[in-house]
């Protein structure tokens, strides 16, 4: 059953039947979330900065979420925590050639990961009071922020992303990563919006990481020897018959331009390929909780000053 649709109250988290809606699903859709204002500037934003990033000395890294790619693997993108940086669409290639197809402001693929600290736009919608208040309401103690991109999903050749979860590739023991998405545009079936597999946060463990390879060299999937649920969400037990024995059912998460999105950790979603002429821009960020252990095996190392604390908001 897809969650209710229920605006949030400015500043004050999350009511009680979004909290249950997120207890049971795993993900809520909350509309409005950014005013049309808002959505207009970040996407302009978001534009800019495509059109502005300079091709020159650029090592034309692309954005695979395949387990076979490498190239994510590359420099560009390990040290990218504390930067802002720009990696391709698979398909923005030709594969005879090797050439870009499109323009660099129509091939890019995702910006990342470090928008919530040095741009001021992404920092005002990511390190709120707001925020603040619906991770508190989802059980953070010391919410902090380890990355944030812009996904573009562009008209064409945006890149379809396999089912997957979240705290695969950002993981504390226990678990606790959450993704916060805004829509910047309107997102359908046609250009490649979310789905979700309703209440699988509950039957599918964190059983693999994405982490740094032991020898230097990029970066692979592994098991996962750690703890694979959150704390106070108990799963079903490993071997059961409950665990993911058939396969999932999705449900499309279609959504407007300022709708926010919360993604639990353990929650299996993806998306399609966007061949539509519609663009699919997005932003999200990634919550993770503070007091858990945070390894240093995860691709994604804290920059000096540590991951971004979300509760500094909440003195605003
Ligand atoms: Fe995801």
């Amino acid at each position: 059953m897809a969650p209710a649709r229920v605006s949030l109250p400015p500043s004050t988290g999350l009511t009680d039947q979004q909290k249950q809606d997120w207890s049971n699903n795993g993900y809520l859709l909350i509309p409005d979330a950014l005013s049309p204002e808002q959505v207009t500037q970040l996407l302009s934003e978001s534009q800019r900065l495509l059109n502005e990033f300079d091709l020159s000395n650029h090592p034309m890294t692309r954005f695979s979420t395949g387990e076979k790619s490498s190239h994510v693997g590359d420099d560009y993108f390990l040290t990218s925590g504390d930067q802002i940086r720009f990696f391709f669409e698979e398909e923005a290639f030709s594969p005879t050639t090797g050439q870009l197809t499109k323009p660099k402001e129509k091939a890019i693929n995702k910006i990342g990961h470090y928008l919530h600290e040095l741009n001021p736009s992404f920092k005002s919608i990511s390190i709120n009071s707001t925020n603040a208040a619906i991770a508190r309401d989802l059980g953070f103690h010391d919410p902090r922020v380890l990355q944030s991109m812009v996904i573009c999903k562009q008209p064409e050749i945006g890149g379809a992303v396999p089912s997957h979860q979240d705290s695969v590739f950002l993981y504390t023991d226990p678990p606790s990563a959450v993704g916060f998405w805004y829509a910047l545009e309107d997102c359908t079936v046609d250009n490649g919006c979310l789905s979700f597999a309703p209440g699988s946060h509950r039957r599918a463990a964190i059983r693999k990481r994405f982490v740094r390879r032991e020898d230097g060299k990029g970066t692979e999937f592994v098991e996962n020897d750690k703890r694979k649920w959150p704390e106070g969400l108990k799963g079903v037990p490993e071997g059961s018959s409950e665990e993911e024995e058939e396969e999932e059912e999705f449900v499309l998460g279609e959504v407007k331009a300022g709708t926010l999105v919360l993604i639990h950790g353990n929650i299996l979603h993806k998306s399609e390929r966007n061949l539509s002429q519609k663009g699919r821009m997005i932003y999200t960020f990634h919550v993770i909780e503070g007091e858990h252990d945070y390894d240093q095996r995860n691709w994604l190392q804290p920059p000096e000053e540590g991951f971004t604390a979300l509760n500094k908001a909440t003195s605003r």
